[in-house]
Parts: structure tokens; sequence; C-alpha cells
């Protein structure tokens, strides 16, 4: 089959259910060999601060009964357009209503999304079949445990891995805080799990959240390019008066599974997060979890 008939969507019933999917993964622009992506001197100054501010668009999704956490667009499109060239190969492992996907059409770069959930792939596919853009590349989600990813792609065809994985089983219990309470919220009391299957990482402890998210990033590790990156946005939490630093977890598993961490951004969510509560006061210090969330860029290092 040729690239141009490829589906939307791959179902278990699918003729490329865990085969590969011949999709494109070489540069289609004229950049020079050496150069990490198409940007212009000026487009790179803007992503040289290690603070970064996103706001959504009328694309993204942003109704929780849809999907409960989603990235933007914009988040998106940066992280692409800053680690890839035009042509080249994105993939997200866990990539809930599609985000990625868009952003990698928007910016005519191939990409493969993987998701548990077959209402979230179908929901990918509905958002890709609005998209009428002239573009030589392929979006394409995929319904499958995260584990089975090298049964779709070839050894170094990826030149980016990008995405927000489940935390932990952190959002497997009931939403009671008070911005929610104060708006009426109808997610107040409700769990906003995206599921109870026993694979999704969403319902694990933070131990073993963390091993098997390693077990799943040493298995795409041999997929990258080398010096390819692979961003992971994660937040940390409060829990029962306790600091979770999801993002020291996924440091050090992703060091011990090969993977060199390259950059610490900040997502400051302060221009989007809800009406700000008083959370504390006057004798518990807590940062609102919300107001910003860890973008750490990894790279598959070089043989040499
Ligand atoms: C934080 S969400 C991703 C949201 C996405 N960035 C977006 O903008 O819509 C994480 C997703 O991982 C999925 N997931 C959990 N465990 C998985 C696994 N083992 N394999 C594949 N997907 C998984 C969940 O169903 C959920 O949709």
């Amino acid at each position: 089959m040729s690239e141009a008939t490829l589906p939307l969507a791959i179902l278990k019933e699918s003729e490329f259910y865990r085969q590969k999917i011949p999709i494109g993964f070489t540069r289609t622009c004229s950049c020079e060999d050496n150069h990490l992506n198409c940007m212009t001197a000026k487009e790179w100054i803007k992503c040289q601060l290690g603070v970064w501010q996103f706001s959504y668009e009328g694309r993204d999704i942003r109704d929780k009964k849809v999907h409960p956490a989603t990235f933007p667009i914009s988040l998106s499109r940066r992280i692409i357009e800053l680690f890839t060239h035009k042509g080249e190969l994105v993939v997200d492992p866990f990539v809930g209503s599609g985000t990625t996907l868009v952003a990698a059409r928007d910016l005519d770069r191939n990409a493969v999304g993987f998701d548990l959930q077959e209402s979230y792939i179908k929901l990918c596919a509905e958002r890709l079949a609005t998209e009428h853009l002239f573009n030589q590349s392929q979006q394409i989600a995929v319904c499958d445990d995260a584990l089975h990813i090298p049964e779709y792609l070839e050894p170094q065809s990826v030149s980016l891995i990008w995405t927000s994985p489940p935390y932990a089983n952190l959002l497997n219990r009931k939403r009671k805080n008070k911005s929610r309470r104060d708006r009426k919220n109808n997610q107040y009391m409700k769990i906003e799990q995206y599921s109870q299957d026993p694979r999704d990482l969403g319902t694990m402890e933070l131990e073993g959240f963390t091993i098997a998210l390693g077990d799943i990033f040493e298995r795409l590790l041999p997929l990258l390019k080398p010096k390819a990156h692979c961003v992971i946005n994660v937040p940390d939490m409060w829990w029962q008066n306790e600091r979770i630093t999801i993002h020291v977890s996924v440091i050090e598993e992703l060091r011990a599974r090969g993977y060199e961490l390259r950059n610490t951004i900040i997502w400051d969510r302060t221009n989007i997060v809800n009406k700000i509560g008083i959370f504390g006061w006057p004798s518990n210090y807590i940062t609102m979890g919300t107001t910003f969330e860890y973008l750490l860029d990894f790279w598959r290092p070089s043989a040499d």
C-alpha cells in the first residue's frame, strides 16, 4: 500500500494493526544537513528563553468531558518546529485528543500517535478529517498500548517523541479543589481518569507508573535517530499535603533507560489558569499546582 492511502486511524481490526506503517520520515525541505530545524535565526531566538507561555485557540479541545488533560496546539507547534524538519516523523505515545497530530499537520510533519482508548483515537481521526491542508505529510492515530509502538515503526526513523503522559494515579480520585467548587464546575467531585484499564499509566501509583513509563521509553529509544529529541510534559502535584515530584522520577528513570537530559523548560500557565483561590493561608504555604508544568527535553545520545 502506498503512503497516499494510509488511514487516519488504525484500530484492532485494521490491516495495519501491529504492522509496520509505511509513513514518510525523511526531510522534504532543503535545509543544510547539520541544521536542527527549518527555523530562521529570528524564529530560533523566540525559543531561547527557558520559560514559555501559550494561549489556546478555537481548535483546541478544552471541554474536560471530551478529554480531561489536553495541551494547547500552540505548545505542540513550538516543540515540533524546534526539533524537526518538514517531512520528518513525530511520535506521541500518549496522544489523547490528537493535539500533536493536528500541530504536525499544520507544520507538514509526518506523525503517529498512540492511545489505549478507542474513543480518543476516533476523536483524533475526526479532528484530522476536518483539516484540509494540501501538504504531503500524513498523520495517523493508532489504538494500542504504547508498549507496542516498535511493532509499527522502523528503527532510527523518528525525529521527535513529544508527549504528555498520564500523571501517576493522581487523576484517579475525586476532584474537589476550591476553584472548581467556586465555579460550580461540573467536574467537582468527579473522577477525571482516562480509564480503569490496568495498562493505563494513569491508574498506577508513582513507583509503578515510573517503571511502566521507563519500559515504554526504553523500547522507543532505538526508534529515535541519534541526537533526536524526546520532550515530555509533566507537572508536579500536591497529594495529601505532600509534594509529588513527578518530574524528578521521570528524569531519573529516563536517564537510567539511556536518554540524556538536555534542557528543562518551564511552561508558565499563569495566563491560562482558572481563578486563583487562597490555598493554605494563613499557616501552610503551598503554590498553586497548575501555574506551571515542566517540558523535559531529552535526546538519544549519539553513538560516538
Ligand atoms: C495527558 S493525556 C494526553 C493528552 C494529549 N496531550 C492531548 O493534548 O490531548 C494521556 C493519554 O495517555 C493515554 N494512555 C494511558 N496509558 C496508555 C498506554 N499504556 N498506552 C497508550 N496510551 C495510554 C490515556 O488514555 C490519555 O489519553
